[in-house]
């Protein structure tokens, strides 16, 4: 990252403030940047923030991104999040073109059930490499644009898993626990600059490629459940699905949370665990 573009997303702040008066559009005038957007959770924030008036690049290891997100007339960037040099690169370039970041979306992941800690190898590693190490490297490429941006939000996507773990997804959930707690210490480090960081966690979002039928199988097993038991396990018996959380990413990141920071927003059709 140069001066040079640091400059540019400070001096980009004032004229933005302009575009910004559309009350129809909460991120008009905006620069939002969303991770696993192929499919998912991370489509559908890409379109909600880009209906909501944002400019979106959405970035993924799955080349599919740039096809997917092209045909709903939004960027796709093919990036491998846990090569530090490529992401860098990629969040230089969106201000390069764009003039500034104000919204992050911390949202690819990998979930693997299943797997108990005696027998737990490489896949540990893998959790924490993409969903761990690379949302810290996602915080640190983009907070120096953020400190300059527009109503800037950092939203990372937890998980249930988290505060209600379950056996057989000890580095799943072990990675879950490091996002929040690293959003945690970003609310506390970026406050003084006005960037708010708010943590999302999600359960049972069945329209998307994490829950593969075997994934499905296994985690209902880990439970005593079958499939359909547990696709409907939640208190309130409702289905989620990813444009409910990706709805909840634009208005997180808006104006009726804009004196909220270091929170945490369970999306989870109510849990007893958490609860
Ligand atoms: N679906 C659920 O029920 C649920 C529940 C809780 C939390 N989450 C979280 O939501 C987020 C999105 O998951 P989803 O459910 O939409 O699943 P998904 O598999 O559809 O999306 C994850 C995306 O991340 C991408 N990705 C994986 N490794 C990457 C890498 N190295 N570089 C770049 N991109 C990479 C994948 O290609 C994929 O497109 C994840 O962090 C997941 O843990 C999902």
């Amino acid at each position: 990252m140069s001066q040079e573009l640091i400059a540019k997303a400070e001096s980009r702040k004032e004229a933005n403030a302009l575009d910004l008066t559309n009350p129809l559009k909460p991120h008009a005038g905006k620069v939002a940047v969303v991770t696993g957007a192929a499919g998912g959770i991370g489509r559908a924030t890409v379109n909600r923030l880009r209906a909501d008036g944002a400019t979106v690049v959405g970035l993924d290891i799955n080349p599919a991104v740039v096809e997917n997100l092209s045909e709903e007339g939004t960027q796709g960037v093919i990036c491998d999040i846990t090569d530090d040099e490529k992401f860098q690169a990629v969040i230089d370039q969106v201000v390069a073109d764009h003039g500034g970041i104000d919204i992050i979306v911390a949202n690819a992941g990998i979930f693997k059930a299943g797997e108990y800690i005696e027998d737990l190898g490489q896949s540990w590693d893998l959790h924490m490499k993409i969903n761990l190490t690379a949302t810290q490297r996602f915080l640190r490429f983009s907070i120096p644009y953020l400190k300059h941006g527009f109503e800037a939000s950092i939203i990372i996507i937890g998980s249930r898993n988290y505060a209600a773990p379950g056996p057989g997804a000890a580095a799943y959930s072990v990675t879950k626990a490091g996002v929040t707690q690293l959003a945690r210490v970003a609310a506390l480090e970026l406050a003084p600059h006005g960037v708010r960081v708010n943590t999302l966690h999600p359960d049972a979002v069945f329209d998307t490629e994490i829950w593969t039928q075997e994934v499905l199988e296994t985690s209902a097993a880990r439970y005593g459940m079958t499939v359909q038991e547990y696709k409907t396990k939640n208190l309130l018996r409702t289905e989620i699905k990813s444009t409910d959380i990706a709805q909840l990413v634009s208005v997180v990141a808006g104006k009726a949370f804009i004196a909220t920071t270091g929170a945490q927003i369970p999306i989870d059709g109510g849990n007893d665990r958490v609860i």
